[in-house]
């Protein structure tokens, strides 16, 4: 009987090791399809306000600031014809880029839907308003961290929170007044030790406006791998963490431990990232543009996706002691660990594919209705 027993389990041990190997060796090769999301800057470098842990606030960042041209936006925009989703916002803010209005047209026009994230504290025409309602802009999420200038400006450092509620409001007249359901305006509101006890009058201004409220953990850029501030993470922590916990973001509870996060860095697999240059970068939290993956303007996309560069970084969180054949940012990246669970490679595993899943899926659908 125990035999038998011994005899089952190792069966089920067997199989196991290989669906996981099987699904790693498809998550590790050129198999994986190309991803449907895509972030693009704008701008770089570059905004009005100065934002204590934005590398571009507080000017940590080794490049000049720039803005994209349409000319280099169309380029990008032409190689990645898959791309469904498209982020038009990184490092600065993206409404100081003349074209942006012509940049979402130009997306939206190719079915591709766009979300913008913007401080929102300028001074602008009616009709900036009005030209917002009609860019076919999918979402806009505004920064927004405080129901008073008081709290708002501790974080948002130069922002006017009036204006910014002021413009807030002009856009709604506008959406009214064009009789437009787009944008779907988002308040981003993220919660600090200065503006905590003010998420319910948040939640009743965001409740008479009729829009969508965001309430998210601060982030400390212990996540961002090669940016290093001033201060100690302790610091950080003791500067900007709310008191309520359920509003600090999970790896900042209890005992500090790396990885930072569970699992396996989905972003290698699932997005794309390019810089005002046209450079690939293999995440949002990386920075320096020493750490870059490729050159849109120059390479394929799929040169890029599916490079010796790529490849080996996706190995590094499927494989333990993986060695590179070509070293990368992600192989010094503390955020995830190697060798994760099979329960994670198979939800990385339907993630990747959900896009070409669900396409089958539509397919059988509409032959079956057709019989
Ligand atoms: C770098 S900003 C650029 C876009 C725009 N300037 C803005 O602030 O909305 C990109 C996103 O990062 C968010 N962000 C900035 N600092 C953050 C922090 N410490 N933790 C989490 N998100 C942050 C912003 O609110 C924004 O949604
Ligand atoms: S508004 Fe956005 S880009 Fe500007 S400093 Fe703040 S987070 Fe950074
Ligand atoms: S492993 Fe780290 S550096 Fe590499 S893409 Fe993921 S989060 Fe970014």
């Amino acid at each position: 009987m125990q035999g038998q027993l011994i005899t089952t389990m190792s069966k089920t041990n067997l199989v196991t090791s290989k669906v996981d190997s099987l699904i790693t060796s498809i998550l590790a090769s050129s198999k994986i399809p190309r991803p449907g999301i895509i972030n693009i800057e704008p701008v770089s470098n570059l905004c009005q306000l100065k934002c204590p842990l934005c590398p571009t606030g507080v000017q940590l960042l080794d490049y000049p600031p720039k803005i994209m041209s349409l000319e280099i936006f169309k380029a990008i925009l032409d190689k990645v014809p898959f791309i469904s989703l498209l982020e038009l916002y990184r490092s600065g803010e993206p409404f100081l880029n003349p074209d942006l209005f012509a940049m979402i047209r130009l997306a939206y026009d190719r079915n591709i839907e766009v979300v913008v994230s913007s401080h929102f504290s300028f001074s602008k025409p009616d009709d900036f308003f009005e030209d917002i309602a009609t860019s076919g802009l999918e979402k806009l999420f505004v920064s927004l961290d405080g129901a008073s200038q008081e709290t708002y400006s501790h974080y948002r450092v130069g922002g006017d929170y009036d204006l910014v509620m002021a413009n807030i409001k002009k856009l709604i007249e506008a959406k009214k007044r064009l009789n437009r359901t787009k944008p779907e305006i988002i308040w981003q509101f993220l919660v600090n030790k200065f503006n905590e006890h003010e998420i319910t009058s948040a939640q009743k201004i965001a409740k008479d406006l009729n829009i969508a409220l965001d309430i998210r953990p601060i982030d400390l850029d212990d996540e961002l791998p090669d940016v290093t501030l001033g201060q100690t993470i302790e610091e950080r922590m003791t500067d900007w963490l709310p008191a309520n916990e359920s509003y600090i973001a999970e790896r900042y509870r209890g005992e500090r431990h790396f990885p930072l996060f569970p699992g396996v860095c989905k972003d290698l697999f699932t997005r794309i990232i390019v810089t005002v240059d046209g450079k690939v970068m293999p995440c949002c939290m990386v920075w320096d543009h020493g750490n870059v993956f490729g050159d849109l303007l120059a390479d394929s996309f799929d040169d890029i996706w599916y490079s010796r560069k790529y490849l080996d970084a996706r190995s590094r969180f499927l494989i333990e002691d993986y060695r590179p054949q070509i070293q990368s940012i992600c192989f010094s990246c503390n955020n995830f660990g190697s060798a994760p669970s099979l329960r994670y490679k198979l939800n990385l595993l339907l993630v990747v594919f959900r896009k070409s899943l669900s396409l089958r899926v539509k397919k059988c659908l509409a032959k079956l209705v057709a019989r």
